[in-house]
Order: structure tokens, then sequence, then C-alpha cells
């Protein structure tokens, strides 16, 4: 018998949606729709107050040059998007896409009090509605740990940059060690009962948080991964404590 080295990793088996279900698109989009209205407040609440700093700091990764075109992707409430159009230098325009309609209102509605223009899709981060190399960077926020298959979904993203575009990626990472224990307890002890109680969520949604972070590659293995779909120069920040990352890559 081959020995293995790798562990499966231990999932909650409790969560809203199998993270292992290449077919979970539509379980997905009905999970965000349910929380959708308590979304930013759990985020802010979950991170202690930490996320906007860190996407702030995605968005510096991205080195904005002037006059550029943005897609953010797997927008949610349209935070990032937003803080994409406060960067300066000014990019031209950013657009805001999700699969989640319930979402998008949100963003719109920020947006409109912002009083910033943020054009929206609705659409499946695997099958944008855009013609090849139409932007100078994408975003991802908390996006891809979502996607039904990742290599699939960072294709579609090189796809729709420009060569020399860059794509920037914020995710959360399976920790290791003995910060890895207290994550692991964390997203799995705390984090899914404050979801419950706060979001009413009877499907267990933030169950499903923790056991897709628990699958998702960590940052070395995401960084190849990357360069497979057809990035160069990919590089990576770790945050709070090796739990998040930032990773920026190059179309090829
Ligand atoms: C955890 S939220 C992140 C929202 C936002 N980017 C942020 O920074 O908070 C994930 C979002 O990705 C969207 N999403 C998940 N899978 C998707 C897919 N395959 N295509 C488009 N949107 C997707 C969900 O609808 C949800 O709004």
């Amino acid at each position: 018998m081959a020995a293995t080295t790798e562990q499966e990793p231990k999932l909650r088996g409790d969560s809203a949606v199998d993270p292992r279900d290449d077919k979970r698109g539509p379980k997905v989009r009905a999970m965000f729709a349910g929380i959708a209205r308590k979304y930013d407040l759990l985020n802010r609440i979950i991170s202690g107050g930490r996320d906007q700093a860190w996407r702030k700091r995605t968005v510096r990764m991205a080195q904005l040059k002037g006059g550029e075109r943005v897609l953010d992707v797997c927008c949610g409430t349209g935070d990032l998007a937003l803080m994409f159009h406060r960067r300066k230098p000014k990019p031209i325009e950013v657009i805001a896409s999700d699969f989640t309609p319930e979402m998008l209102v949100i963003a719109k509605q920020k947006a409109d009090k912002a009083g910033v223009p943020l054009p929206l899709a609705a659409a499946d981060a695997l099958h944008l509605p855009f013609p090849d190399a139409s932007f100078d960077v994408v975003s991802v926020g908390y996006g891809v740990r979502n996607f039904q298959d990742i290599d699939a979904g960072l294709r579609e993203l090189a796809r729709v940059l420009k060569p020399g575009g860059r794509l920037a990626i914020l995710e959360a990472t399976p920790a290791r060690g003995l910060i890895g224990r207290f994550a692991n307890w964390y997203i799995n002890r705390v984090v899914p009962w404050l979801g419950n109680v706060l979001t009413g969520s009877r499907d267990k949604a933030y169950s499903y948080l923790a056991d897709s972070i628990q699958l998702f590659p960590d940052a070395n293995a995401l960084k190849a991964r990357m360069e497979q779909a057809g990035f160069k120069d990919v590089r990576f920040r770790k945050l709070n404590l090796g739990t998040m990352a930032i990773h920026v890559g190059v179309r090829d």
C-alpha cells in the first residue's frame, strides 16, 4: 500500500454547501443571498475591524498606474470596488461583478451614496461577459475560495486581463502550527456561532466559511496555480499572522 503524507482536511460536515462539490454554484449563490444584508456587519465583527484595511492593502498592491480599467470579481457588497475608485492615480473605470443579485443591490446602494459610477455585472466568475484582454487590473476579495473550479476560474480571469495586467487576490489561507490551531478554533467554533446568531442563518453559511478555508490551497500552492493559469512575477504577502494572504500576478 502506498504511504500517504498528505492529510485530508477535517471538515465540519454541517455546512450549507459542500465545498468539494464542483456543481455548487447555485447553492453558493443562494447562501450569499441569504446573508447579504448582514454581510458587512459580520465581516467587521469576525475580522475585529481589520477587513477594510486588508482590502485597502490589496488595492495598494495592485499598483494602479492611472487611467486603467479595473474589474472587481465576486464584488459582494462592493467595498473593494469602491476602494479602487478612491485610489490615486484614478482608474478610468471600475466594474463590479458577482453572481448574487442580492449582493449587487447593496453594492449599487453604496455606490449611489458615495456618488460614484459603479457599473455592475451579474455574472459567474468562471464565465465573464467581457471580451479577451479588456482590463488592466482584476481583483477578487474572498471569492476564489468559492469558485466551483479554481483553475478554470484563474484562467478566466487571465483571459479578460490585458497582457501585463495585474490580478490581485485577497483570500483566507490555511495556517499551520500554534497560530493555525487557534485560527481553526476561531473559524470552527466562534465564527459559525456568531454567524448563525447574527444573521439568523439556519443554513450554516458560516460553517461553509470554515470548511472552504480548510480546503483552500496554501499561499505557495495558490502562487503555483496562478503561474499555471498564465501569470508571471507572482508574489504574495501574508497578513493577520499568516491566516490571510494577498497574491498579485502579472498576466503573461
Ligand atoms: C465572501 S463574499 C466576498 C465579497 C467581497 N469581495 C468582499 O471583499 O467582501 C464572496 C462573494 O463571491 C460571490 N461569488 C462566489 N462564487 C462566485 C462565482 N463563481 N461567480 C461570481 N460570484 C461568486 C458571492 O456571491 C459573494 O458575493
